[in-house]
């Protein structure tokens, strides 16, 4: 029998699987397919104090192996989700993640702090991939003084475990993940999307209706395991790595690779029942390589000398 437990930031998770934000809706939506309580984690879509339409169709464009989305955060804001969300939560039994967007800091820690009293949710995911309206709309990640302040603060407020979630396009991996461990992360997220953008050259126009968009899926699995190993090298905060994955193989790669759990997004809105087989198919694969747990797979990657 095959140890799958593993744990983030001091929180036992039943197997590495986690569910994607943005992906799987609240998670409840995907119990019309399979029992969503075997999932490792449950990470919910962003959440904003004010609800957000998000951006116009067209939202998403999809290519051969990725696709690109320009969903811009919609959802119906903090109290309808307490109000209408969390109870529709109560019989999910696994860790539920709350993905926090913000325009500003103090957005983040104000819904940090509304959130520390449900008890439905285990731990916060701040996305810093959001432009920050008080410095021209540079996004969190990418400049250092903001990101370390806003960590700091949501970190001060917090009642829970923050996870920060990572972009791609950032200048160097290594000291960014370095100013969210010394600004209170308890661990780190990543990849988000990879900023992009597809042109309709019969209208000379981009396909999105936002023009550039984010790409996901199996196009960015090798951005992805990158920025994981040298993620994993810079810190020992919990990592939950993944973009891209597709099959249990690339779960095990991201594991080998120095992530604590691993990431499912695009390939659950493809195909949800994929998602839900990964977990046996991990199982499997473990012991093919003649593992017993989880944990004896993570970071056991040696580099070529
Ligand atoms: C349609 C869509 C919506 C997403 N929404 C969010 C979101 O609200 N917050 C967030 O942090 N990431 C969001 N993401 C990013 C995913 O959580 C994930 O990090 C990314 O897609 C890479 O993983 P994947 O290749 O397995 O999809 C979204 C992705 C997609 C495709």
């Amino acid at each position: 029998m095959i140890d799958m437990k593993t744990k983030i930031a001091g929180i036992e998770l039943k197997n590495p699987i986690v569910l994607a934000s943005g992906t799987s809706g609240y998670g409840f939506e995907l119990n019309d397919f399979f029992d969503v309580s075997h999932f490792g984690a449950i990470t919910l879509k962003a959440l904003t104090i004010n609800p957000r339409v998000g951006n116009k169709p067209e939202r998403i464009t999809e290519l051969k192996n990725a696709m690109i989305n320009a969903i811009g955060l919609a959802n119906k804001g903090i109290k309808h989700f307490e109000e209408s969300i969390i109870p529709k939560l109560q019989n999910i039994d696994t860790n539920i993640i709350a993905n926090i967007a913000g325009g500003d800091i103090d957005e983040y820690a104000n819904i940090c702090d509304i959130l520390n009293k449900q008890e439905k949710i285990s731990m916060y995911e701040l996305n810093v991939s959001c432009p920050n309206v008080h410095s021209n709309g540079v996004v969190f990640a990418n400049d250092p003084d903001a990101l370390y302040k806003l960590i700091e603060k949501c970190s001060k407020i917090s009642a829970k475990p923050l996870i920060v979630k990572l972009p791609p396009d950032i200048f160097a991996i290594e000291k960014i993940v370095n100013i969210c461990e010394s600004a209170g992360a308890s661990a780190i997220s990543l990849i988000n999307t990879v900023p992009a953008m597809d042109i309709n050259i019969y209208k000379k126009k981009p396909i999105l209706a936002n023009n550039f968009g984010g790409l996901s899926g199996e196009a960015i699995k090798p951005i992805a395991l990158r920025l994981v190993y040298l993620a994993r090298k810079a810190t020992t905060l919990p990592i939950i790595g993944g973009g891209g994955v597709n099959n249990a193989e690339d779960v095990v790669k991201f594991l080998m690779a120095g992530a604590n759990a691993v990431s499912v997004g695009t390939l659950t809105l493809k195909d949800p029942n994929a998602s839900y087989k990964l977990i046996n198919e991990l199982a499997i694969l473990i012991e093919k390589l003649k593992a017993n747990s989880v944990t004896e797979i993570i970071g056991s990657l040696e580099l070529n000398q």
